[in-house]
């Protein structure tokens, strides 16, 4: 069970904020996420007290921050339930894609091989593969969707072969909110030789993950959208894919030694990615997140937002002029238009009532021809939405319409 309004009282962007003069209603979590204080003290005790660089000193004020950046990794691994060594620490869910692609597949794929992804994923797990794929002469192809828009996985099985050596998901897409059967995935994928790259942007915030249940090779995700800093994600692969991959960056923390030859020794994983100076104080606030998430629990922020979700889209599915393209998904993501209204104008009317939702492609450019749309708004759910506010959105989509939406500009 989840106390929200105990919960809410944590986030400082949850107390009287508004927008167009109206109590801020905060709707796309899936963008990204508020910040809890325990997360901004974490970030503020590295700046206030312990400011100074990871791995590189020898005295006590540096070995304190060494201790607390390596405790973080001890800690996103016992979350993802993985080993230490398996987690590198980038940017974001981005970086951590791009370097699966450059540092395995620039590496590993050849002439011929098939990289395997959908039609729904975000252009951070499509745009990288197709890069390298450009390069190595592979050939990137799309698991086609059923009609609902969930991954076919009678077509998965008839295209899998042992030509496909890579394939690239997200767990739960950021348009449609559907998650692929991963577990299912990796099983067939490992049959076949292939590695699975799971991108967890839209679940690792959401859910309990197992990395050894699903048996995935790679997960990539963010802090900032599970309540940590921006700038901030990470990759999870197996110790020994990590072991043979190369890093995107070279430079200072990432290697044993070098000599004038060009001979260049890099560090064992995770280090060997870890060029130049890390986010620490991103790194410090993911670990306070990560506690956070933990102490709600993430099997409850996960059933919380599904009942939200789901009363949510019942309600939407009452209303004639709404489209929902994603009845049944059982995530935080509800995705509609209203009728005869472009996406972009509607969210404006959304605005203009103090709601915060995202409008357009959202990153996901091959799904919109399928959707038969140009544009789609996006309401994405966290643990600190309430049915209150769930109830004044429902009001507010009650009233979009072609007029209404129009009102706004005049
Ligand atoms: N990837 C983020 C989203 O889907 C920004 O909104």
């Amino acid at each position: 069970m989840i106390d929200v309004q105990r919960l809410r009282s944590d986030f400082p962007m949850l107390h009287g904020k508004k927008m167009q003069g109206c109590d801020l209603i905060y709707f796309d979590n899936a963008a990204t996420t508020f910040k809890p204080q325990a997360v901004r003290a974490a970030v503020d005790y590295y700046y206030t007290d312990i400011t100074c660089n990871a791995h590189r000193g020898d005295y006590d004020l540096s070995y304190t921050v060494d201790q607390a950046y390596e405790g973080t990794r001890e800690r996103v691994a016992r979350f993802l339930h993985a080993q230490t060594n398996e987690i590198v620490f980038t940017s974001g869910t981005s970086e951590s894609l791009n370097l699966v692609a450059q540092g395995y597949g620039r590496k590993f794929l050849h002439e011929g091989d098939i990289v395997l992804s959908s039609e729904s994923e975000h252009a951070s797990c499509v745009l990288p593969w197709m890069k390298v794929c450009e390069e190595r002469k592979a050939a990137l192809s799309f698991i086609p969707l059923d009609p609902s828009g969930h991954i076919d996985m009678d077509s998965f099985r008839a295209q899998m072969s042992d030509r496909v050596k890579v394939i690239a998901l997200a767990m739960i897409t950021n348009v449609l909110g559907y998650e692929a059967p991963i577990q299912e995935i990796c099983a067939m994928a490992h049959s076949y030789g292939a590695v699975v790259v799971v991108d967890g942007a839209q679940s690792v915030p959401h859910m309990p993950i197992d990395v050894r249940k699903l048996d995935c090779d790679f997960l990539a995700f963010s802090a900032h959208k599970m309540c940590g800093p921006t700038g901030t994600g990470v990759l999870y692969g197996k110790y020994a894919l990590l072991d043979a991959m190369d890093p995107l960056h070279l430079g200072g923390g990432s290697n044993a030694r070098y000599d004038m030859c060009g001979n260049i020794r890099l560090k064992n994983p995770p280090f060997k990615f870890e060029s130049g100076t890390p986010n620490i104080e991103g790194v410090l606030g993911l670990r306070a997140a990560i506690d956070y998430l933990d102490a709600v629990g993430m099997a409850n922020i996960h059933a919380y937002e599904l009942e939200l979700h789901h009363y949510i889209v019942k309600e939407l599915l009452k209303m004639n002029h709404i489209i929902v393209y994603n009845p049944d998904a059982q995530s935080a993501i509800i995705t509609f238009n209203v009728k005869d209204v472009f996406a972009q104008d509607a969210a404006t009317f959304f605005n203009a009532n103090g709601i915060a939702v995202r409008s357009g492609q959202h990153c996901a450019k091959l799904l919109i021809d399928r959707l038969n749309t140009s544009a789609t708004i996006r309401a994405s759910l966290y643990f600190y939405n309430t049915k209150a506010e769930a109830d004044r959105f429902l009001a507010v989509c009650a009233q979009a319409n072609m007029q209404s939406c129009l009102d706004v500009y005049f």
